[in-house]
């Protein structure tokens, strides 16, 4: 508990450490489901993060008490069929009543202190590694100024769902030791994290970075959450953009992320046996720049 990570962590013997997070959220996207089931991977994700298993969980709700049943089992039941995906048993949990609902979950998991991913993990030369695109947060604030594409919603949606295990497993095997999972603070405010806890500046290609296919427009007509503003406000300073890009680009980098991937730091030896296991797991891997000396960051 020396460094502030993704989540705390409590050595139980040489090979076992607890992993312990909780997570929890206002509604992202209409349906009830879906949003259950993106609370769910997010509150799992930082267990991800750190290179961890999680094995336990408790629901913790707040709901209107206007909200129809139907749409709060539903709620729930994204999230449970989510936790049973990931090999996690939801034990219990608690709800209060509130006007603006929010759901997530507390994590428990298990890992080993040895194989353990960190903000503090990077070293100079690491290749930096992404397992998702990023643009969630123009994505749905497009759904919530009813300007969203149906298809783009779709694939905001898929992503956001999708678990971060593969992409955990993935550095774990491949014996990373730096890494965490892109969230509210965006690619930039979590690699800033990153720098500061390794001691190193990041060093990333916006022309290599992924983004979902409507990012782009959405970010063109300034469909962006205040938090992306917020994380621009706090992180800017840090970030040195060397390339000529324009407002929407450099945007887009602050935009939060909710269910986001992991950034991994991997040293350039493993990078053949990083991309060879990542297509047998089927965990889409895109590499968007390196560590170098410094501090902060860089985008060219
Ligand atoms: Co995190
Ligand atoms: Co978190």
């Amino acid at each position: 508990m020396d460094l502030p990570d993704d989540a705390a962590v409590w050595r139980l013997d040489e090979e076992r450490a607890l992993v312990l997070t909780t997570d929890f959220f206002t509604p992202v996207v209409d349906d009830a489901y879906d949003y259950g089931a993106i609370a769910a991977a997010n509150s799992l994700s930082d267990v991800y993060a750190m290179g961890g298993q999680p094995f336990l969980a408790l629901n913790i709700a707040a709901l209107p008490p206007s909200l129809p049943s139907t749409l709060l089992s539903e709620i729930i039941r994204g999230g449970a069929e989510k936790a049973r995906e990931a090999g996690v048993v939801i034990a219990g949990g608690h709800t209060i009543q509130d006007q603006e609902p929010k759901y997530g979950l507390v994590v428990i998991g298990f890992v080993d202190p040895h194989k353990m991913l960190t903000k503090s993990g990077a070293h100079m030369g690491d290749r930096l590694v992404l397992t998702k695109p990023l643009g969630f947060g123009v994505t749905t604030t497009a759904l919530k100024r009813e300007i969203v594409a149906p298809e783009d919603l779709a694939e905001a949606v898929g992503w956001m769902k999708k678990l971060n295990r593969s992409a955990s497993l993935l550095a774990v095997e491949t014996g990373l030791s730096g890494g965490t999972d892109i969230t509210g603070y965006s690619l930039m405010g979590h690699g800033c994290e990153v720098a500061d806890a390794s001691r190193v500046r990041l060093h990333f290609v916006n022309n290599k970075i992924p983004f979902i296919s409507g990012a782009r427009r959405y970010a063109e007509a300034g469909t962006f959450p205040g938090g992306a503003w917020d994380n621009q406000a706090f992180y800017g300073s840090r970030v040195h953009f060397k390339a000529n890009l324009d407002e929407a680009a450099r945007m887009l980098l602050f935009d939060p992320q909710t269910s986001g991937g992991l950034l991994l730091a991997v040293a350039p030896e493993k990078m053949a046996s990083l991309i060879e296991l990542a297509a047998n797991l089927e965990q889409p891997v895109w590499e968007i720049g390196e560590v170098i000396a410094g501090d902060g960051i860089e985008v060219v």
